[in-house]
């Protein structure tokens, strides 16, 4: 008599909870199978779209990052620019647009533009150009976006002698470097340019014309052959120059 309600209850209890069992591995199968639809089906509905969006968020943000890093750089306490060089090699990778947002920020005019001839000739646009984009991958780190330097550590090529002067020098030195102490507006710099690698006669012509027609320099443009004349002449030479022997002071 006694084994009746125990047997009973024995019987009920695991069936219940089996039938328990049941429902929620059933809801839980239903869910998984439905979640893994949405998931293989939605992205080949959307994924074009969804890529361009989030392309163009990416873009948005590099480019507004790249323009304040550009267009307001760090200042040191004298005034000078900062500009981490990966951060400048990176920004203006990122987006060509940047380049052309940074030649207006360069463009400060010097006091007094220097030039070297009277009959001036301005570059053409292609040519200006081209030398951003070369002043942009290989100067820019060092010398910055407006061309003032970072003294007293790169000296300024903005409204400089050395610049506006005599072609052959600034020739002579992005291909092979240049070290020992040189004076650029009263800062007196004993560091060394390193040779600028992976530069056609034609890059240096047009940076160099840039840079003759930037930051309120005014003198004319350089040709490829005067590049190609300066790199003949010194085909052996594998040493910096030193400052004293071009007679820099
Ligand atoms: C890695 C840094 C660096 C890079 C990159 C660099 N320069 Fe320089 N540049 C210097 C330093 C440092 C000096 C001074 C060398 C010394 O003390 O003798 C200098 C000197 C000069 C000078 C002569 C000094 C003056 O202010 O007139 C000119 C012109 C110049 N660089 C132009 C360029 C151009 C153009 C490029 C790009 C094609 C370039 N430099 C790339 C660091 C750099």
């Amino acid at each position: 008599m006694s084994e009746h309600p125990s047997n009973g209850s024995r019987a009920l209890l695991p069936g219940q909870v089996k039938s328990w069992l049941g429902i929620v591995a059933f809801v839980l199968v239903a869910v998984a199978v439905l979640a893994f639809a949405f998931v293989a089906i939605r992205p080949a509905t959307n994924s074009d779209r969804d890529r361009r969006t989030a392309q163009k968020a990416l873009r948005a943000d590099t480019e507004s990052k790249a323009k304040a890093l550009l267009t307001a750089p760090a200042k040191n306490a004298d005034g000078s620019y900062r500009l981490p060089v990966a951060d400048a090699m990176a920004v203006i990778a990122a987006n060509p647009k940047v380049l052309s947002d940074m030649r207006k920020s360069a463009a400060v005019p010097a006091p007094a533009p220097a030039s070297d001839s009277a009959a001036f000739v301005k570059a053409d646009d292609e040519q200006m150009k081209r030398g951003l984009a070369v002043y942009s991958r290989t100067c820019i780190a060092c010398h910055q976006p407006t061309g003032k330097g970072l003294a007293p550590v790169f000296p300024s090529i903005a409204g400089v002698p050395i610049v506006n002067g005599d072609t052959t020098l600034p020739i002579k030195f992005i291909l092979h470097g240049l070290m020992g102490p040189v004076t650029v507006d009263g800062v007196t710099y004993n560091s060394m340019m390193p040779p600028v690698a992976g530069v056609s006669d034609q890059d240096i012509a047009d940076v160099l014309t840039y840079v003759r027609q930037s930051f309120g320099n005014k003198s004319n443009p350089v040709t490829a052959d005067q590049v190609k004349a300066v790199r003949a002449a010194n085909a052996a030479r594998t040493a910096p120059w030193n400052t004293a022997e071009l007679g820099l002071k």
